[in-house]
């Protein structure tokens, strides 16, 4: 079968090259579902989400038919694909969504291709938008992990990221999850937003630790384009995020979790085990393959990328019309997925085999070694694995690597 140029839309019979569905399994299959739904939107944040002025007329309900609506489609693209490793539901407030609706497509998801014995199935969630009988609904529904938006203990720091929550009430979500009966339990942090001081992020690493959690991503924060925080950066009321103070907060991070139990595996997340790792982001890093249903939602298979519309009427209109909501898609050439390989899998604790490299590539690694940038223990094995130092260059590193 001829494969699409890049960019053309998905036919509405959506089909895959062959070659893409070959091996579909071999390398871990997962299926992220997409909910657009906030209740405000953070100043910082440039996710496919929409406020209820900014629907045009799309409700939950509606949504949630769309999707299945697309499952059935995609069932006919995929009909027979190993089982399903890994299930994540991102967005937006998955749980603006009541547990009855969020448990009705996670059945359907496991009534199309099924669900692997032991499947990690993970919801985010706002503090906020969780209290016990709903995290008790949750788990009864299959979610085995939940992944709460704490974002900072500070008062203040809360006030400018625009967080409805209280600094208190993630922690304490994080332990009415596990007494849910949540099997792995993450908190989300955001380090180096204007004005948050070295004290403001240790009370949030005491809190993390404090609430128990066995996973916790912390992310620098990042100024997107179009957003109301860049907007006010501009126009001088807030500090732009400084790289030197985002590189101690790092290793504050790395210091106060590492001491907690909590081990870093990828450069912004940090596991109590092997157990508690993600497994849908350990897939998308090791380049597996994923359907991403729901408004701008993205897929993977085999080396072919593609799309979902960004809003959710039209995504329920294209559907509701039989049709595919896909608006592109791409074919990865082999640079392509070369470069993803390496931006990706650097940033993993496991590292990088030196001979997925070039010439140019392994003695830019030889380069990082000398420089402290790599692990010598695990060079000797053959593999490019961070130090602490080539974490806070990853960048950097993984430019020199693919010799950029
Ligand atoms: C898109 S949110 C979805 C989860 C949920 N709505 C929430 O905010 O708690 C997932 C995570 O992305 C991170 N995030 C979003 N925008 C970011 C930005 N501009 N810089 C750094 N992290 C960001 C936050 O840590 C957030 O918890
Ligand atoms: S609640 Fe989460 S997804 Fe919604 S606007 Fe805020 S950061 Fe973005």
């Amino acid at each position: 079968m001829a494969q699409l140029p890049d960019g053309e839309p998905v036919p509405d019979t959506g089909v895959l090259p062959e070659s893409a569905l070959a091996d579909v399994g071999g390398r871990g299959f997962g299926v992220y579902l997409h909910v657009p739904f906030c209740a405000s939107r953070c100043g910082y944040c440039d996710f496919n989400t929409y406020t209820a002025s900014e629907l045009g007329g799309a409700d939950t309900e509606g949504y949630v038919e769309a999707v299945l609506a697309e499952l059935a489609l995609a069932a006919k693209v995929l009909p027979a694909p190993p089982r399903v490793d890994t299930v994540f539901v991102g967005g937006g407030t998955p749980t603006l969504l009541k547990p009855a609706q969020l448990g009705r497509m996670l059945e359907a998801i496991d009534g199309t291709w099924g669900l692997a014995a032991g499947a990690e199935v993970t919801t985010e969630a706002n503090p906020e938008s969780v209290d016990p009988a709903s995290l008790r609904e949750l788990r009864a529904a299959g979610f085995t992990r939940i992944s709460l938006g704490m974002q900072s203990a500070a008062p203040g720091v809360l006030r400018i990221l625009d967080r409805k929550h209280t600094a208190g009430r993630a922690p304490a979500a994080a332990i009415e999850a596990r007494e849910a009966g949540f099997e792995h339990v993450n908190l989300d942090l955001i380090y180096g937003t204007p004005g948050e001081t070295e004290d403001d992020f240790a009370a949030s690493l005491a809190a993390v630790v404090g609430a128990g959690v066995d996973h916790v991503s912390a992310y620098a924060l990042i100024v997107e384009d179009g957003t109301r925080l860049s907007a006010r950066i501009r126009r001088g009321e807030l500090a732009s995020p400084d790289d030197d103070v985002a590189a101690d907060r790092y290793l504050a991070a790395e210091a106060a979790l590492s001491a907690a139990g909590l081990g870093w595996y990828e450069v912004s997340n940090w596991a109590a085990d092997q157990a508690a790792r993600c497994a849908h982001n350990l897939l998308y890093w090791r380049g597996g393959d994923w359907w991403g249903l729901g408004p701008g939602a993205h897929s993977h298979v085999g080396g072919v990328r593609w799309w979902n519309v960004k809003h959710p009427a039209k995504y329920a209109a294209r559907l509701g019309e039989g049709l595919s909501p896909g608006l592109g898609r791409e074919v990865l050439t082999e640079e392509q997925r070369h470069t993803e390989d390496v931006l990706l899998r650097l940033r993993l604790s496991e590292g990088l085999p030196l001979d997925v490299l070039d010439e140019a590539g392994r003695a830019a690694a030889g380069q990082a070694l000398a420089d402290g940038l790599l692990e010598p223990s695990a060079y000797a094995e053959g593999r490019a694995a961070l130090t602490l130092r080539g974490r806070l260059l990853a960048d950097a590193v993984v430019h020199s690597l693919l010799a950029w």
